[in-house]
């Protein structure tokens, strides 16, 4: 049986796999800087004997093509990035790099990936059709590195009929996965905003124009856009988390800086949202006598699970895990450039349980005490070599 022997080799790999993940959880580099993690992607494929091309400064593709004859093509998907935060973990494996940390487990899915590249390597004489395998940078930071790989090339030459990516959940308990068919992760803009007025002296209001006073109204107000603009079965989320006004106890400043995020999941109703959000914040600040600057850095897309082949996904897994391993996800209001590939064939993103309660671990991802059950390493190298062979039709 194909699951059977797909699971001895993922028990088998299972250390090399942990092993390789805490090399790289030791080792995290910030978005578009993943140089070393690249050259030791490009080092573990070279040793498997897989084929690999750089693309997009540190993105790496790699093909595996089966022994057999088919042109069917299906691809994987693993980000390399870290995030700027300082870990916290007591563990032997904890970064060596002060203020960066693999706090959203693209160091499991790295090292997954590779070992599912181990598994779909060994097995390679005895299936039709290509494994696409990719290595992505920048998933953390704009423009995302799968729109930059998406540009050069990576979809094409062969192009793949789907695509599947995983992400860690730590709130989901490792052994199980979670997928959601159709929408499933928003869209994300960044809002930047300069609220300008006139200091002064904090005793004589009326002589300055207070840009403080203005900023809160506008961030009060804006919240109409998402309770009473947004068709409510629209999920929409508009947050400030930055608010610099920078004055002094005694001083109205000149201006005050806001930096905020939209998410979405309806594209009509996301440019309608911006027009909406400038020329609310523009009225309220000229209608007190200053004035605003609205700027917003389109980010990813909202993320869609291709109906078709997440039906597939979900069936597969459950032949793989067992029916009451696979549950359904919830709609998640974060953002991940996965989208970009949802755009452009068909896609099936689906999250990985990562967490462990009863040993504590469950911490939030971009946390700095992030960390996964590594038994779950071995479920998601096995689980994505049967899902690809699944989909080339073995
Ligand atoms: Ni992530």
């Amino acid at each position: 049986m194909l699951i059977d022997r797909i699971k001895q080799i993922a028990r088998d790999i299972h250390p090399l796999v942990i092993a390789r993940r805490r090399h790289l959880h030791a080792h995290p580099e910030l978005s578009f800087q993943e140089k070393e993690t690249s050259a030791y992607i490009k080092k573990q494929l070279s040793e498997m004997g897989i084929p690999w091309q750089p693309v997009a400064d540190n993105g790496v593709v790699a093909l595996i093509r089966g022994g057999k004859l088919s042109d069917r093509v299906v691809a994987l998907r693993a980000d390399i990035d870290a995030l700027p935060i300082h870990e916290q973990n007591a563990v032997e494996y904890r970064s060596t790099c002060t203020g960066v940390m693999h706090a959203c487990g693209h160091d499991a899915h790295t090292a997954s990936l590779l070992g599912t590249a181990h598994i779909l390597q060994a097995l390679r004489e005895e299936f039709g059709g290509t494994v696409k395998l990719i290595f992505q940078p920048g998933e953390e930071k704009l423009p995302g590195g799968a729109s930059l790989m998406i540009r050069e090339g990576v979809l094409e030459n062969p192009r793949p009929e789907g695509i599947i990516g995983q992400h860690c959940a730590p709130a989901l308990e490792a052994g199980k996965i979670a997928v959601r068919p159709g929408k499933f992760m928003a869209s994300m803009d960044e809002l930047q905003v300069w609220v300008r007025g006139k200091g002064g002296h904090a005793a004589q209001p009326h002589q300055n124009i207070d840009p403080v006073v203005i900023a809160a109204h506008i961030i009060v107000a804006l919240q109409q856009i998402v309770s009473r603009q947004a068709n409510p079965t629209h999920p929409s989320v508009l947050s400030f988390g930055r608010v610099i006004a920078d004055g002094a106890i005694n001083v109205i400043p000149d201006e005050v800086h806001l930096e905020g995020t939209l998410r979405t999941m309806d594209e009509a109703w996301r440019a309608k949202a911006h027009e909406q959000m400038v020329k609310m914040a523009s009225g309220i600040a000229e209608s007190m006598g200053g004035s605003c600057e609205f700027r917003i850095v389109k980010g990813y897309p909202y993320l869609l699970n291709n109906e078709a082949l997440t039906s597939k996904i979900r069936r597969y897994a459950e032949s793989y895990l067992g029916e009451d391993q696979v549950v359904e996800a919830d709609l998640w209001m974060a953002a991940e450039d996965f989208a970009y590939y949802t755009q452009a064939t068909s896609g099936c993103f689906y999250l990985l349980g990562t967490g462990n309660s009863a040993r504590g671990i469950n911490s939030a991802l971009h946390s700095p005490t992030f960390d996964i059950d590594e038994s779950a390493l071995e479920i998601s190298t096995g689980l994505m070599a049967f899902m690809a062979l699944k989909e080339l039709g073995y």
